[in-house]
């Protein structure tokens, strides 16, 4: 067995969560961490169980020893630490968004195929027991073809201009951040739209606070997604389909549901609560594909990666959401 070496770049909030899911596995080993701050790296280090800790970034990268990089910093830096991971020979898991825009998802595409590297970004939902079963239903003809999709991403965090939520230096605003998540669900249930149109709030900051989306298809089929950080929605897709409705729902603290309705009457459901908050799925494909020679995942292709900021990018020109670093 091959054992890893990983890093992470950005020990905040998700980089926790993460690091629980890196323990689940065998072949994972906790290398290193970098912060801006080298009391922060050293604190992380020791309380998560890293054997290194680093204050500049440059150091971490090229440290030879280092096999695969978690970059877990804001949106707006995702870009730069996957170029700086790749341009030092590492493969790398990027969180979502990949990035801000197409332009520099391409880059980062160009560089990780040029060097011949791996790359794939950290999307949660695609590993999950509940989407997992949801997609086979749905390829096996259980539920006939998907028709319409309403998903929804939204609660309520505090306003702070300051925090990554809402300050436009790091890319917030909803869409980006939790947004995603609906746009993931349909362009994997339903493809790329045809049109779309939109409806954003705007918060003090100038990114958005609320966003509602429509996607429109030439023939016929739709979806609806919203995402808020001024309202408790939840989290839940129903995927319409010509013989049931699905149901995909999770909480907060990542127990995840997955409900069927058939049209003659028959109903099936189940919950399912991962350990480590199902963070380990993503990380054991990464060592997967590097074991196989793999340079990206089959379950999440570059490609995907590509539609997905694309459609992002489509939303934000629609909705009028830009960026000062795009200015
Ligand atoms: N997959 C998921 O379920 C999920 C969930 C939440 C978030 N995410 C994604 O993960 C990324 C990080 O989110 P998070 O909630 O973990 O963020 P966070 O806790 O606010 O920040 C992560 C870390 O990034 C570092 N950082 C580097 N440059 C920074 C800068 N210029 N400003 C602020 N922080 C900077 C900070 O560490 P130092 O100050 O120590 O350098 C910070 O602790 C986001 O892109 C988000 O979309 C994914």
């Amino acid at each position: 067995m091959t054992k890893y070496n990983w890093g992470i770049i950005g020990p905040g909030n998700i980089a926790r969560k993460f690091t629980a899911g890196l323990r689940q596995l065998e072949n994972a080993n906790l290398y290193s961490v970098v912060s801006r701050s080298k009391e922060r790296a050293e604190r992380f280090a020791q309380e998560y169980g890293y054997k290194k800790s680093y204050d500049d970034y440059r150091m971490f990268a090229s440290d030879p020893q280092l096999d695969i990089v978690y970059i877990a910093t804001p949106h707006s830096h995702h870009h730069e630490h996957s170029l700086l991971c790749l341009r030092n020979g590492k493969a790398v898991l990027c969180e979502k968004p990949f990035a801000l825009n197409s332009i520099q998802v391409e880059e980062m595409i160009n560089t990780a195929r040029e060097n011949k590297l791996f790359l794939m970004e950290a999307l949660w939902p695609p590993f999950q027991p509940y989407y997992i079963k949801a997609a086979e239903l749905i390829s096996a003809s259980y539920t006939g073809k998907v028709r319409y999709i309403i998903s929804k991403f939204a609660f309520r965090a505090p306003y702070d201009p300051q925090a990554r939520t809402f300050n436009p230096d790091l890319a917030g605003g909803s869409l980006l951040d939790i947004g995603i998540y609906p746009v993931i669900d349909t362009l994997r249930f339903l493809g790329k739209p045809d049109n779309i149109e939109t409806s954003a709030v705007i918060a003090p900051t100038g990114v958005d606070e609320s966003v509602g989306v429509l996607f429109g298809y030439n023939d016929g089929r739709g979806a609806s997604l919203y995402s808020s950080f001024v309202n408790d929605g939840g989290i839940c897709t129903d995927i319409l389909c010509e013989n049931a409705n699905i149901i995909l729902s999770r909480s907060r603290d990542y127990v995840q549901y997955l409900n069927v309705k058939y049209t003659n009457g028959e109903a099936e459901g189940y919950s399912y609560k991962p350990p480590a908050m199902g963070f380990h799925y993503e990380a054991a494909e990464v060592m997967k594909c590097l074991d196989e020679g793999l340079k990206e995942s089959p379950v999440v292709p570059l490609s995907f990666s590509s539609d997905l900021i694309n459609t992002l990018d489509r939303i934000r020109r629609k909705a009028g959401i830009i960026y000062p670093q795009e200015k």
